[in-house]
């Protein structure tokens, strides 16, 4: 293997992944008033909470899925074939779609599982917090377009990608939420 390989590979794995990436920031500030659950409790408590809307559902989706068709149609004109990695059209729309619904569906789930476990919105779940998303992205997306995932992010060079992507989540997803604390969007610096 080359270092041009791993290098590649490196920027690969998070590029690929900007679709998922996105959906999380842009939730925060398409964050809207009716939640998910629409307020309805299990057990006792709420299904998901009210940090999860349906704005934030939708903008988030939206946000991600549009952000990727950029990416597809300017890789276009330099990789008809393959788009940098992204395989080829159309089913490369349908990747970064269920990357993004992916990551916000994680989200979710994360949520659901802070709920049942007793903890407040907003409350710290280290691990949960910066991998249900990035487990959520990659289940959607590997479920529906299987030879792409697995070509991307496990075989071949795709493991580097994949442990880019497993490094860089946590330090990306901590700065960015700084920079929202900071902007008043985000009631907690995580
Ligand atoms: N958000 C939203 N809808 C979503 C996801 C996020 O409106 N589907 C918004 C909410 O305003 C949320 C903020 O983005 O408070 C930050 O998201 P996140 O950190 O995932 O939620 P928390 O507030 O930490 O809530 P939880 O404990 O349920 O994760
Ligand atoms: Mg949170």
């Amino acid at each position: 293997m080359e270092i041009t390989e791993v290098l590649v590979a490196i920027v690969l794995g998070i590029y690929l992944f900007l679709p998922a990436l996105l959906p999380n920031s842009a939730a925060v500030l398409f964050g809207g008033k009716t939640p998910i659950d629409f307020g309805k409790t299990w057990r006792g408590k709420r299904i998901l909470g009210d940090g999860k809307t349906w704005g934030g559902l939708i903008g988030g989706v939206a946000t991600g899925t549009f952000f990727g068709i950029i990416l597809i149609a300017i890789s276009y004109f330099f990789d008809p074939v393959d788009f940098w990695g992204y395989g080829a059209f159309p089913q490369n729309v349908g990747i970064v779609f269920t990357l993004a619904l992916g990551s916000l569906l994680g989200d979710m789930c994360g949520a659901f599982i802070k709920r049942r476990l007793g903890m407040e919105r907003g409350q710290k779940a280290p691990g949960l917090d910066q991998y249900d998303f990035v487990a959520g992205a990659m289940l959607l997306t590997c479920l529906f377009f299987p030879d792409w995932f697995i070509s991307t992010y496990i075989t071949g060079t795709g493991l580097i990608s994949l442990v880019t992507v497993l490094i860089l989540v946590p330090v990306l997803h901590r700065s960015v939420n700084i920079i929202g604390f900071k902007m008043g969007k985000k009631k907690e610096p995580w």
